[in-house]
């Protein structure tokens, strides 16, 4: 009798596992891993390695304290990307007291991992600021793991570009203009002042600003770190080295003055793809596109991808990573955060279809979708009707 009610026990266990296997993305809903629990995953980047992938992002607690990192960077695994397994905290912050760089309270952010063929290493990169000093610090550091779920060690961080002009910087834009400190922002005289390296020179000698970033890791294996710098003005991409550990010291500016923030890139027939924000701190606004031949620029801007209801703020959410899905041709996921800063831990995920509609990227809302999406042939939208 006792073994057939516990026969009967696992059997019912096991079939509300099975009811609770998800098939469907639900953007914007708490969305349960293996154990219930809403994913923890904030600012993330995705990572596909052996057929398996990896979602990283920033671990976040109850309460606004959530807002500055207490623990960590949280991984979890998935075979289809509906369903989560927990891999626990990848890259734990150092105790309080420590005085490292990533000290607990430290403001860890945006975290996106990439695989290095060359030193076989996981490569971990995100934006940090150091305990207690805001958001001055404007740094990117960098951990790295000899397997993709940690433990990640700490390797450094980074102000990239010291002592080193962008491409294309012309010779006479080196030396200070008099008087350019005092330009009023937004004015057209400041634009210009901007567009010709006002604070890339200011920075020359300690190196750029690095907030919001992510990753890209290109065709040939070349990897970009890209990143706002400038005060949040100006989009930096810089060229990592060949293990991806530091910087080469060729970089770039993109959209001078822009103000973006939130970057997100991706390749699609030799052409990049970038999407960003605009910047309203954790409040969602309008997302922006940009389209380049060269990830080196130019830039060419493009329309806010987002379409429908609430495009002005992107779907109440902000742009982190854009996923090529493993095996599809033309398969991009649109990743991104409904910051919740008073919560953080309640934040949630909007991950949708990206399409092309020739070089625009184009952004539709859907309640529930799954990837069969992207079997299905597109029906073109610009068909004359009759
Ligand atoms: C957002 C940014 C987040 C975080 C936040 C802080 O704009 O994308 O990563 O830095 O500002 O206010």
């Amino acid at each position: 009798m006792k073994k057939i009610l516990l026969l009967g026990g696992l059997l019912a266990a096991a079939a509300v596992a099975q009811a609770q296997k998800r098939t469907a993305f639900e953007p914007g809903k708490p969305w349960p891993d293996n154990k219930g629990t809403h994913l923890n995953a904030h600012g993330g980047g995705l990572l596909y390695d052996k057929g398996r992938y990896y979602l990283f992002g920033e671990h976040k607690i109850a309460g606004p304290a959530g807002n500055a990192a207490q623990v960590g960077v949280h991984c979890y695994s998935s075979k289809d990307l509906y369903n989560w397994h927990d891999e626990g905290i990848a890259f734990a912050v150092d105790p309080d007291g420590s005085g490292s760089e990533v000290e607990k309270g430290c403001v860890l952010e945006r975290p996106k991992v990439v695989y290095n063929k060359q030193t076989g290493k996981y490569v971990m990169w995100f934006h940090l600021e150091l305990k207690g000093k805001g958001y001055e610090a404007a740094r990117t550091a960098v951990a790295v793991s000899d397997k993709a779920t940690g433990p990640y060690k700490y390797v450094r961080s980074y102000r990239p570009g010291a002592g080193q002009w962008p491409q294309g910087f012309q010779e006479a834009w080196q030396q200070p203009v008099p008087g350019e400190g005092d330009l009023k922002w937004w004015s057209p005289d400041w634009y210009k002042a901007v567009a010709q390296g006002l604070y890339v020179r200011r920075d020359f000698a300690p190196g750029q600003m690095a907030r919001d970033m992510t990753i890209f890791v290109d065709d040939d294996g070349k990897a970009y770190n890209i990143h706002s710098s400038e005060e949040n003005l100006t989009l930096h991409v810089a060229e990592l080295t060949p293990d991806y550990q530091g910087f080469t010291g060729k970089w770039n500016v993109i959209a001078p003055a822009g103000h973006n923030e939130a970057p997100a890139l991706c390749k699609k027939d030799g052409k990049y793809y970038l999407i960003t924000s605009g910047c309203t701190g954790w409040e969602p606004n309008a997302a922006r596109s940009f389209v380049a031949s060269s990830i080196w620029g130019p830039w060419q801007p493009l329309a806010n991808p987002a379409t429908g209801p609430q495009a002005n703020i992107t779907y109440n959410s902000q742009s982190t990573y854009i996923l090529p899905v493993a095996g599809k041709k033309d398969a991009f996921i649109f990743m991104a955060d409904r910051w919740t800063p008073k919560n953080p831990i309640d934040g949630g995920y909007v991950w949708l279809p990206l399409r092309f509609e020739g070089d625009q990227p184009r952004l539709t809302w859907a309640d529930r979708w799954d990837l069969s999406v992207f079997d299905q042939p597109r029906t073109k939208t610009t068909m004359a009707l009759p």
